[in-house]
């Protein structure tokens, strides 16, 4: 009970960003809600209760990002640690770096390339050019050509969604990202690190302004008539919001993660993320924490094999035609919605779309300046 400025659905990024600006930019009480046991969405991390290492609960998250002020932003909230992440991958019994650079293709095809101009030559023997590919076959074929595409992307593809690349639309493997050169850094953004603390650590920052008030396990459904609100902003998923309206739900892929312990054992695997492309088993990858934070000296280790599903929790919105029409009719009651009760729709749940984290929190940020006039200002401290 009581009045409240501004009520807020999900403590997850896109909440905390709003609910961190109300509170620090107006002094404005700020009540949020979340479904969960925890704050944190998708980002909420932990330390495991059998060996001492930090983990994610919902997927390995890696916080990488082109936009100054979003780096400039995550700066207050606690320190973070430099950290380009590597991914290493199992193709054919051999170990090689994803993504594909000059060194996988040696190590595939028993080659020598040694030179940018000698791969983006292998290269262009073997893409078949395409000028409009009409699926995410065509593209990947257009961008590696047969051999890679067979060896990884096809049925890496199957794994994740399901379906052959045959069967989705191109924008699925449009960015395939492919190196000509030896670098082995996953992304290529400019600020790429990780909060020293964890990530749960950087959302308690977030919220610990005494206008702020966090209440989890709470369904921001079952309260939304019992609080008075200036304001609301809900980034649960946009189909639930209107579940009385009869249309169909939209459809996502998720995860699901086996966890296993390995006593008296430093590692485990090579690297933090091992991917499987192939179909001699049926995970996508295995995530092993310990090789993140300095957790090395641990006497045991913990690892999770990454498998995808249909149902749980939402995790991919799924690309195709009948997703997206029907997105758009969501979209056109949320439009009357905003006008009518005061609510806007905001983070990867209510857009429907897959946001990285630094998205999530620029979209946030666009929201509370579209909604209040105040625009970011970025720190005058040296980042
Ligand atoms: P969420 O984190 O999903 O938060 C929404 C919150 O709303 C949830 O806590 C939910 O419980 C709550 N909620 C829903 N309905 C209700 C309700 N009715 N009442 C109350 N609360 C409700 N991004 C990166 O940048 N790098 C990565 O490496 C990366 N890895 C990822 C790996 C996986 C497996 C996934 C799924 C995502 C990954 N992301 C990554 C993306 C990142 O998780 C998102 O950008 C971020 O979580 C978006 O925040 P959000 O607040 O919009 O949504
Ligand atoms: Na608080």
């Amino acid at each position: 009970a009581g009045h409240y400025d501004v009520c807020i659905a999900g403590a997850g990024l896109s909440g905390a960003v709003l609910a961190e600006r109300y509170a620090s930019q107006l002094g404005h009480k700020v009540l949020v809600v979340e479904k969960r046991a925890h704050i944190g969405g998708n980002c909420f991390d932990y330390i495991d209760k059998d060996t001492g290492v930090r983990v994610s609960q919902y997927g390995a998250h890696l916080f990488h990002t082109y936009f100054d002020d979003v780096w400039d932003y995550v700066q207050k909230f606690g320190p973070w640690t430099p950290y380009e992440h590597k991914v290493r991958g199992i193709v054919n019994g051999k170990d090689v770096p994803i993504p594909v650079n000059i060194e996988t293709v040696n190590i595939l095809f028993d080659l020598n390339i040694q030179s940018q101009e000698e791969m983006d030559e292998w290269l262009k023997k073997e893409q078949i050019p395409n000028d409009n590919p009409q699926n995410s076959e065509e593209v990947a074929l257009s961008r590696v050509g047969k051999r890679l595409y067979e060896l990884i992307f096809k049925p890496y593809t199957f794994k994740q969604w399901n379906k052959y690349p045959v069967e989705l639309g191109p924008e699925v493997l449009q960015r395939i990202p492919v190196r000509n050169n030896w670098d082995e850094r996953y992304f290529s953004d400019p600020h790429q690190a990780l909060p020293t603390n964890g990530y749960t650590s950087l959302f308690e920052n977030m919220f610990k302004s005494q206008h702020i008030t966090v209440l989890t396990n709470t369904d921001y459904f079952q309260i939304r008539d019992k609080v008075s609100c200036g304001k609301h902003y809900f980034s649960g998923p946009i189909d639930a919001y209107f579940a009385e309206q009869k249309l169909p739900k939209l459809e996502y892929r998720s995860l699901e993660f086996e966890r296993k312990v390995e006593e008296n054992t430093q590692f485990f695997q090579q690297a933090f993320v091992v991917n499987h492309p192939q179909d001699n088993d049926d995970y996508t990858r295995i995530v092993e924490y310990k090789h993140l934070y300095n957790q090395s000296h641990l006497p045991h280790t913990v690892y999770f094999i990454e498998r995808s599903k249909d149902g749980g929790e939402p995790y991919y919105p799924v690309p195709n035609k009948r997703n997206k029409d029907l997105f758009k009719q969501y979209q056109n009651l949320a439009k009357k919605e905003e006008k009518t009760k005061n609510v806007s729709f905001v983070g990867r749940l209510a857009n429907y779309k897959y946001f990285n984290m630094d998205q999530a929190i620029n979209n946030a940020l666009e929201l509370f300046t579209k909604d209040t006039g105040i625009a970011y200002t970025m720190s005058s401290l040296p980042v």
